[in-house]
């Protein structure tokens, strides 16, 4: 049967990854997908680079618009990245009736909206598997293996570099910049690392998890973004002496009032499978009525894993394309006119426990007085833990750890705390989640 015809836009780590793995599973790959699928022009810059990757069968242009014009093309991969020329890109491709697969979570979570109704109206599939967690076929499960059950939250570590190095801060007791140094070094982080250490990649990733397990529109603008970068070794300490560890977290939960969507570090009990995730891998742990919690583990990032994802989505198109647009599988799992208007929590209306970190004098009255004022926000204490002052030290850290609260309650009480004369430095505040 004439092969399915795939054309790359970029061929860095991905790319090659994608082309490789292709060429290795070809006749496995065959067998599943029930026609061979080929790699037949790839568009780079570096076309001598590409060339060299790709062998001599391959064409290779610099221009991504002629894959794009080409009607012997079925699918374009995007593997550029950013918002900007692979945006114009994939919605080229879209009109031109091709079939889209892409890696590029920023992409969809920022313009997904306008991208998915392109691809609606023209009855043509973008598939992306490989946006969210790498390998992990997350986006299948909850699109697909979750479809009969009414998913409650998700809570994923899905940025690689983050968690690389919160491992290697508590295993090692290493400083952040020094890991994260090691961590662009083996290639995890984001061309801007920014994206990964001030959450924002995560935040991507979960925007799209959010939108398919609930069945609402992408919306990143209305994602609370909080990295790791303020993080201090000691709260890695003490969360450790209270049995938690400490992740970079993306979670979405729905509630009665609305959707929870947020990236923040997070206290989660060491005894979790998940607080045992550790260096670049990730995880993502869903909550749903009818299954229970499922955890799903994998690398997270990574040339083969990645292209493992990409190769899954070309495989779905290349057995679903003949179908019926209205009978395929939803890009948001959703029907497009099934979709919910539940609102986006603002973060202050989140619901949450915490870890406190007060620097406060070594006085008599302190802790009562710290205590009155989380109850009179009507805060309720789960545990305190006293450092022991040092020899000659006239200051201690006192760490609590809080009950559920809305957040709008411990921002008053963070608030009149600070304000407290024997509290001797900005407090610090962890969120906690039991995941249970
Ligand atoms: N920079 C990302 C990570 C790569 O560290 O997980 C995969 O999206």
């Amino acid at each position: 049967m004439k092969p399915i015809q795939v054309g790359l836009l970029g061929i860095g780590t991905v790319g090659r990854g994608t082309f490789e793995v292709l060429q290795r599973n070809q006749e496995e790959i065959q067998r599943r997908a029930g026609r061979p699928i080929q790699i037949t022009m790839v568009a780079d810059l570096d076309t001598a680079r590409a060339q060299s990757i790709v062998g001599n069968h391959v064409q290779v242009v610099s221009d991504a618009r002629q894959i794009i014009a080409n009607p012997e093309i079925d699918i374009v991969v995007e593997l550029i990245g950013g918002y900007g020329v692979a945006k114009q890109l994939v919605l080229e491709a879209i009109a031109a009736g091709k079939h889209v697969v892409t890696a590029n979570k920023a992409l969809l979570a920022v313009h997904g909206t306008e991208i998915f109704a392109a691809a609606h109206q023209q009855g043509v599939m973008v598939a992306f598997e490989a946006a969210v967690a790498g390998g992990i076929p997350i986006i299948k499960a909850l699109r697909e293996g979750l479809t009969a059950n009414r998913i409650q939250w998700l809570a994923g570590i899905i940025n690689g570099t983050t968690n690389f190095i919160l491992s290697e801060m508590r295993d090692k007791g290493l400083a952040f910049d020094d890991v994260l140094k090691q961590a662009q070094a083996l290639g995890y982080a984001e061309a801007d690392p920014t994206f990964d250490i001030e959450g924002v990649d995560a935040a991507h990733k979960v925007t799209l998890m959010s939108s398919i397990a609930f069945g609402v529109p992408v919306q990143f603008d209305k994602a609370y973004v909080e990295g790791i970068t303020k993080l201090e070794s000691q709260d890695i300490r003490y969360a450790e002496q209270l049995g938690y560890r400490i992740k970079l977290l993306g979670i979405s939960k729905r509630t009665a009032s609305g959707i929870e969507l947020r990236v923040h570090p997070c206290l989660v009990p060491a005894k979790r499978l998940i607080a045992n995730v550790e260096g670049a891998m990730n995880a993502v742990m869903v909550h749903a009525d009818a299954v229970g919690t499922t955890l799903y583990y994998g690398k997270g990032a990574g040339s083969e894993p990645t292209a493992s994802a990409v190769i899954a989505d070309l495989v779905d198109i290349t057995r679903l394309h003949t179908v019926d647009p209205l009978n395929r599988v939803p890009h948001l799992a959703f029907q497009p006119d099934a979709m919910s208007d539940l609102p986006m929590l603002r973060m202050d209306q989140v619901v949450t426990s915490y870890y406190l970190r007060l620097r406060v004098a070594d006085q008599a009255g302190v802790l009562a007085k710290v205590t009155g004022i989380l109850a009179g926000s009507d805060i309720s204490i789960d545990a305190v833990l006293q450092r022991e002052a040092g020899e000659g030290e006239s200051y201690t850290d006192l760490i609590i750890l809080t009950h559920d609260c809305p957040e709008a309650h411990m921002n008053q009480a963070l608030a009149e705390m600070q304000q407290l004369t024997t509290v001797l430095a900005p407090i610090t505040r962890i969120r906690k989640e039991e995941l249970n």
